[in-house]
């Protein structure tokens, strides 16, 4: 399957499961991934496949989440089960794999890893996660900010963003899945 007959495949499944809303919020993250992509020497056609692919099972419903994950050997923690809704990049990788023979593991690891992060995180799967925080639909002076950053420099982006999602949940008594801060702890190391 070639580039463009994947991309336009995702568009078009993407267009179908997903409400306007986050079908335009898609493309906007397809976007700017891959103007980030672009800018930071990375494949902007991935990148692009990427984003779009990366909230396709996000209209899911919890039950549908977990039953495809099992069928398909994703795990599943007590933070999962508690919030199915944190499987739909896990999910929405799988259905790439198997429903668009996606075989690109940047591609597939961007997908998944995207609500999250996580430590070790490859670059395009940086340039995903920070395209879904400062796509332009999203606003604010931090974002601003985001925005910035992103331009030189991925991964203190991503660090940011992580950081403060990190205290805004925790300030609000809200359990932190523990791959969001071991990303984090693995982006302030700068390993
Ligand atoms: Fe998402
Ligand atoms: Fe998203």
């Amino acid at each position: 399957m070639n580039d463009d007959h994947l991309l336009r495949t995702a568009t078009g499944y993407a267009r179908e499961r997903l409400s306007d809303k986050r079908f335009d919020h898609t493309i906007r993250v397809a976007e700017t991934a891959e103007r980030l992509a672009g800018l930071h020497g990375l494949d902007p056609a991935k990148a692009r496949l990427a984003g779009l692919l990366h909230d396709l099972a996000r209209e899911t419903d919890g039950d549908t989440l977990l039953r495809t994950a099992t069928e398909n050997g994703v795990s599943i923690g007590d933070p999962e089960r508690e919030k199915p809704m944190l499987l739909h990049g896990p999910v929405a990788a799988e259905v790439a794999e198997s429903e668009f023979g996606v075989r690109d593991e940047a591609v597939l690891e961007a997908v998944r890893v995207h609500t999250t992060g996580a430590p070790g995180m490859g670059p395009l799967s940086l340039a995903v996660f920070v395209a879904d925080k400062i796509e332009p639909g999203r606003e604010g002076e931090w974002v601003e900010q985001l925005r910035e950053l992103a331009e030189r420099d991925l991964r203190e982006a991503a660090r940011e963003s992580l950081k403060s999602s990190i205290s805004y949940n925790e300030g609000r008594g809200r359990t932190i899945h523990p791959k969001s801060r071991e990303a984090l702890e693995w982006l302030e190391d700068g390993s």
